[in-house]
């Protein structure tokens, strides 16, 4: 008896300092493996355990390592996500080995595939946005060519969507790969205007009633208290490519295509003040 206890409790020493190094380490790597492995895969791929976790699996971190924000992936690691198996991590890992793990995560590499991107746009996304993009649907959804959003705030939107817009939260519909795959593919078809080319334009159908953009008077009421730059360039191609303009300048700028109509208000953005 006397001598079992003696034995056990030398394990016991010999456990304890071992066991505190692992839990004092700031290696990112080793803290990943101990701690989220598990669940989110050793190489950031969703493990078998982490796929059958209810209500929601764990999320795969190699696809959005680099398309979310420090802030956000501290802010889920730190408290978690209430009604899944995320429990807050502020526990067991301190404010240091948080941002380490983080470290850790952001050296994950993925490469988007635009033809999987594609499919699940036209499966996903495509009803309101068009088959397309170009959101000519008339619900109100953005023209996503056009976007202003760079790759990181289009997965922002579909992960979290915009509060009381038709656009709701895309995360629990699409995995990280498929959310990486389409932000990507959206991104991809992004038209840059081109003011060289608006200038051309402006000579040829403008010119004739406003000399330069700077000549240009706004309509009504909002003559008195907006100029152009108040206007994004929905707003701004509404009031050229419809309603009083049409009837003062003509059907013809109701003809033009939304690329021209974009590259002009680069060209009249780059040349009012
Ligand atoms: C017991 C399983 C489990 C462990 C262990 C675990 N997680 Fe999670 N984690 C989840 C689940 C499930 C979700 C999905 C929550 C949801 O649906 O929003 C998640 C989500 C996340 C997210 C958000 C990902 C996204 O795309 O929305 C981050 C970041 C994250 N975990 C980091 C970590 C880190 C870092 C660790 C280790 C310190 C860890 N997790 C440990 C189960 C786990
Ligand atoms: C049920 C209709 C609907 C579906 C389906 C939908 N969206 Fe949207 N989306 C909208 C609406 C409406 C807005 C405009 C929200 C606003 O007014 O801010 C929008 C806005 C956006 C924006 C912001 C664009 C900007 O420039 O501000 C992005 C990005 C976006 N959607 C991407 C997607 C992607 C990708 C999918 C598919 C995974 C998708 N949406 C599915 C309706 C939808
Ligand atoms: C045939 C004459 C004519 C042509 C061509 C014309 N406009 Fe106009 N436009 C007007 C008149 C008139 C107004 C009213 C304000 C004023 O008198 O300046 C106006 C107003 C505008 C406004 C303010 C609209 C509003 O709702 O406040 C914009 C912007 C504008 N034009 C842009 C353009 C652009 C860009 C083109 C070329 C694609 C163009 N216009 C071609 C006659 C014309």
């Amino acid at each position: 008896m006397r001598i079992k206890f003696w034995i056990g409790a030398f394990a016991a020493l010999a456990i304890i300092p071992t066991a505190a190094n692992a839990a004092d380490t700031m290696d990112g790597k080793t803290l990943y493996q101990t701690n989220c492995a598990k669940c989110h895969g050793a190489t950031g791929e969703v493990s078998k355990l982490g796929k059958s976790l209810k209500p929601f699996p764990a999320r795969n971190h190699r696809a959005i390592a680099k398309l979310i924000s420090r802030d956000e992936m501290r802010r889920i690691i730190t408290y978690g996500v209430k009604g899944t198996a995320m429990t807050p991590k502020k526990y067991t890992l301190d404010a240091l080995q948080i941002e380490e793990v983080i470290d850790y995560i952001k050296t994950f590499d993925y490469t988007p595939d635009l033809a999987n991107g594609k499919k699940r746009f036209k499966a996903v996304c495509s009803s309101c946005h068009g088959m397309d993009a170009r959101a000519q649907t008339g619900i109100g959804a953005k023209n996503l060519v056009y976007t202003k959003l760079n790759l990181t705030e289009i997965v922002h939107t579909m992960r979290y969507g915009r509060l009381n817009t038709l656009m709701t939260s895309k995360r629990h519909q699409l995995s990280n790969p498929d959310i990486a795959d389409v932000a990507s593919y959206v991104n991809s078809l992004r038209y840059l205007a081109n003011p060289a080319n608006g200038k051309k334009l402006y000579a040829s159908n403008c010119i004739a009633c406003h000399a330069t953009p700077n000549d240009i008077k706004l309509i009504g009421n909002a003559a008195e208290s907006f100029t152009m730059a108040d206007f994004d360039d929905r707003l701004l191609d509404l009031r050229i490519r419809h309603g009083r303009h049409v009837d003062r300048a003509g059907k013809k700028v109701e003809k033009l295509p939304s690329d021209s109509i974009q590259d002009i208000m680069a060209y009249m953005r780059a040349n009012t003040n």
